[in-house]
């Protein structure tokens, strides 16, 4: 088999992978478990996964400073939501001019926000709609099934989000995040 055959198969044996990955999280969740996450963590471990991902190369990711807190979250879960909002990010920037991507957080009493932005394609009032009903996708390579997910883990975690969007303009997702016990703890 020449080497072309064999790149296009590695490929798609990857993208089926990832398919039925995200299928299986979604048809048999598994038990959400929140605990005490040190926040900082999280973070790390996305910028390592952005810098070590091909996918992202040439597409900086912007990180505000990252609040030295606590969270209620399912480690998997949240990595899983972070991975997804920034994936579709990083899908929504092909072909954008000066593509950007941040993620940047806000500390209240009780609650830390974190907004996931983008400057790409947005999204019109219907595509908003369907955000988070499973199999609903216009990106080329879309399963359609990653928000919906995002929104089972939000919801098991006892998080909350918010998405603002326009075509042409970007889009700007916040997630609400409840601290784990005291603001200082
Ligand atoms: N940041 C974004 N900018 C523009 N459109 C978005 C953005 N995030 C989501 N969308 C729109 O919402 C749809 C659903 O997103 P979702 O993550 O559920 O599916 P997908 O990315 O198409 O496929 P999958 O996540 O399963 O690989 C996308 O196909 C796209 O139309
Ligand atoms: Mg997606």
């Amino acid at each position: 088999m020449n080497e072309r055959a064999l790149g296009i198969l590695g490929r798609e044996s990857d993208r089926v992978s990832a398919i039925l990955t995200k299928f299986l999280d979604f048809t048999r969740p598994k038990p959400v478990e929140v605990r005490r996450v040190y926040f900082p963590d999280l973070i790390e471990e996305l910028r390592a996964s952005w810098e070590t991902d091909p996918r992202a190369e040439g597409l900086p990711l912007g990180i505000g400073p990252v609040p030295d807190v606590w969270v209620r979250a399912d480690p998997l879960c949240a990595h899983q939501v972070f991975t997804n909002l920034l994936t579709n990010a990083r899908k929504a920037l092909e072909g954008t001019p000066e593509p950007e991507v941040h993620l940047d957080f806000e500390e209240d009493p009780s609650l830390l926000t974190v907004q996931v932005r983008d400057n790409g394609c947005g999204m019109d009032a219907e595509q908003l709609r369907t955000l988070f009903v499973p199999f609903s996708s216009t990106f080329k390579e879309g399963t359609g099934l990653g928000m919906s997910l995002v929104f089972q883990f939000v919801q098991a975690m006892g998080w909350d989000i918010r998405v603002q969007s326009q075509p042409g303009s970007g889009t700007l997702v916040s997630l609400k995040i409840p601290f784990w016990g005291a603001r200082t703890g």
